[in-house]
């Protein structure tokens, strides 16, 4: 398989400055100078200047959690991709399940900032995922499809490398309840075959499964053929549960 596999981690809205630099500088230290899999971290608007100087010189990328489409202007507690690139950060999160359930983002908005990201030579992790209520009523495929549609559809081919999706069930987020392997392995191959009909690079693009990914079901998820890495929450906040996470074994 030509992917290079991603853990990335999703720190949320945890930490101060003191704390990041901590879990950055120790994770530098164990899986820094990886160069078989990606390591992204992400961590809150506030930190992301701290974490890339504690990553600095090592392989590890920083991402942050969200951006504004606008460049710049009258948008009141937004971060643009601009100011983003100021700070040396070339890569983000896009459409997470909680940007998209409690902040109100549509599929809409989601499309506008994954084409400012582009726009901005960015690397975006581009999320998509389902209810328990739309699992339940059997339209897992249909919701992926149509919020994977929203956003990718037309970029053209150049944009695959450029493109991460990040599969994450809502009923598995920082709830415990991990997707089986089967139940991922599904989607991805169903969003690997909608990335090769909207016509971009789909055996190039990474697709992670997110939703309570820890240390004793990383190996088992990673062992699937569509399953290309993981966007960790809850297991990304030490060191040693998501240096594990990192050092996988499938
Ligand atoms: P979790 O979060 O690992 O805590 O379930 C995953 C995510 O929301 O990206």
């Amino acid at each position: 398989m030509a992917r290079t596999p991603i853990l990335a981690g999703n720190w949320k809205m945890h930490g101060t400055i003191a704390e990041a630099k901590d879990l950055a500088s120790g994770l530098a230290a164990r899986v820094g100078s990886r160069s078989d899999r990606g390591v992204v971290l992400a961590p809150p608007c506030t930190a992301l200047a701290t974490v890339r100087e504690a990553v600095a010189g090592t392989r590890i990328v920083v991402a942050a959690q969200n951006m504004s489409w606008a460049d710049k202007g009258a948008f009141t507690g937004e971060v643009s991709p601009v100011m983003l690139a100021d700070l040396g950060v070339g890569h983000v999160i896009l459409g997470h399940s909680e940007r998209r359930e409690i902040f109100g983002e549509t599929d809409e908005v989601v499309r506008k900032k994954v084409e400012a990201a582009l726009k901005h030579g960015f690397t975006s992790i581009v999320c998509v995922g389902e209810t328990l209520a739309e699992r339940d009523a059997g339209r897992t495929l249909e919701v992926v499809k149509r919020q994977v549609d929203a956003a990718l559809n037309g970029l053209g081919n150049d944009a695959g490398s450029k493109i991460v999706v990040a599969y994450e069930p809502v009923w598995a987020i920082g709830t415990g309840r991990v997707a089986t392997r089967e139940q991922a392995q599904e989607v991805h191959g169903e969003i690997r075959g909608l990335l090769r009909d909207l016509g971009l690079p789909a055996d190039a693009i990474a697709i992670l499964y997110g939703g309570s990914v820890k240390p004793d079901n990383v190996d088992g998820l990673m062992a699937e053929p569509d399953i290309d890495g993981a966007l960790v929450g809850g297991a990304s906040l030490e060191v040693e549960s998501f240096t594990r996470i990192v050092e996988y074994r499938a």
